[in-house]
């Protein structure tokens, strides 16, 4: 259904109520998936939506009062199947243009059937009247992928960001100034961002100082809620987030069959407590790892465990660890490998692989591995390691 931010601009996103995961990232919530609808001399689509909303998108465009055949543009600011799965539908029932950057069409054309697709190529030509007003596309490429952009409507003060500044969550409110709890909002975002934008962080800084220059009313992502009263707030949330500062927060990441790299995992973390840490402990096997990666994105430690099963990694811990390794959180952490075992240690070899990688400071203690369950005397090792840990630098 249309939702009017301003005279002629409408929301007509589509809310994906029952979705549960999205390429990996856990969605208990649902997501959304905002297109918005120009009105003027040229009417103009900002985004689409996955395919299977298709029919939604359609109810949306009858409640603004458009016939899709009267929709001159599209602006496609990137291709992902989440912003362009209607595309090939909907060509079909419109005659419009798709405006895009030379990137973004190479990377549809990739993914569709594109015969016959029209465009206006933006590279060289980032200014497009369409009447009253004037579109501006403004290139942010690995803002999700290289082919990013974001559309700003000079006259209105709209930007429409696109992946930047987005949530995954479905709801019926449409403004950040009609949600109750603002910090949830918040903690959305910071989730986006850290499962999202996170490995690309070094190029916001200099997006949002782009963006800066811009006076900007709304903000209008491609999920989630419009930001209206909050604006300058998101902005430096996504500089605090992109900023690679940590807290003093350890977040310990384990599996275990019988218990014993979980007691290990919970003695050093009461160790951490004890030493005034904020600490988090997630079982790699109960929680999605995108909220594993909301709370890393600023932790100062990283503690992660394994058992050691037919001579490797449990497999839930190996999973989570190739997926903060594409995240690539902050370097500037310290790593904690630990876990029980049998008659071989194999685990914590590769969990400190993964360490490596990241350039995380890697601390090492004899009380790290216990072959089977540990005792009495083994976990106040643990706990005293995590008092220790808890004044390291
Ligand atoms: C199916 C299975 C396979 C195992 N494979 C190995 C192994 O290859 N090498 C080893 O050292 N221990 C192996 N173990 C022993 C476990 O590592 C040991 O029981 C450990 O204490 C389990 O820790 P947890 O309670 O945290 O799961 C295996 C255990 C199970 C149940
Ligand atoms: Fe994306
Ligand atoms: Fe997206």
């Amino acid at each position: 259904m249309a939702i009017k931010i301003k005279d002629d601009i409408y929301w007509i996103g589509t809310i994906d109520w029952e979705i549960r995961e999205f390429h990996g990232y856990g969605t208990p919530n649902g997501s959304t998936y905002n297109s918005y609808l120009i009105k003027d001399e040229k009417n103009v689509l900002i985004d689409c939506a996955k395919e299977y909303m298709f029919e939604e998108l359609l109810i949306g465009l009858k409640s603004a009062k458009i016939n899709p055949e009267d929709i001159d543009y599209i602006v496609i600011n990137h291709s992902e199947k989440d912003h362009s799965g209607c595309l090939e539908k909907l060509i079909k029932y419109t005659n419009a243009t798709i405006i895009t950057n030379e990137k973004c069409k190479e990377l549809l054309e990739l993914q569709y059937n594109t015969d016959g697709w029209e465009y206006i190529i933006v590279d060289n030509n980032p200014e497009i009247n369409i009447g009253k007003r004037t579109l501006k596309f403004i290139k942010t490429p690995m803002l999700h992928w290289p082919d990013n952009m974001v559309t700003y409507s000079i006259e209105d003060k709209i930007l429409f960001s696109n992946d930047a500044f987005g949530q995954h969550v479905a709801t019926s409110e449409r403004f950040d100034y009609q949600v109750e709890e603002l910090e949830v909002l918040y903690d959305d975002t910071k989730e986006y961002f850290a499962n999202i934008l996170l490995p690309y962080r070094m190029l916001v800084p200099g997006a949002i100082e782009a963006l800066k220059n811009l006076d900007i009313e709304y903000i209008c992502p491609s999920h989630g809620v419009i930001w209206k009263d909050h604006i300058k707030d998101i902005m430096e949330k996504y500089l605090e987030w992109s900023s690679d500062e940590y807290k003093n927060k350890a977040v310990i990441v384990y599996d275990s069959m019988y218990n014993s790299t979980k007691k290990i995992a919970y003695n050093i973390g009461n160790g951490l407590l004890k030493g005034g840490v904020e600490v988090r402990i997630y079982n790699t096997s109960k929680t999605p790892m995108n909220k594993i990666m909301k709370d890393i994105l600023d932790a100062k430690y990283v503690l992660v465990g394994s058992p050691t099963l037919n001579s490797n990694i449990y497999h839930t811990v190996a999973m989570f660890l190739a997926y903060m390794e594409g995240l690539k959180p902050s370097g500037d952490k310290i790593g904690v490998a630990f876990g029980s075992y049998g008659w071989m240690e194999m685990a914590t070899g590769i969990i400190k692989k993964t360490f490596e990688k990241l350039n995380f400071k890697i601390i090492e203690d004899e009380c790290l591995t216990c072959r089977f369950v540990p005792k009495e005397e083994y976990l106040s090792k643990c706990y005293e390691f995590g008092k220790k840990l808890a004044q390291m630098d």
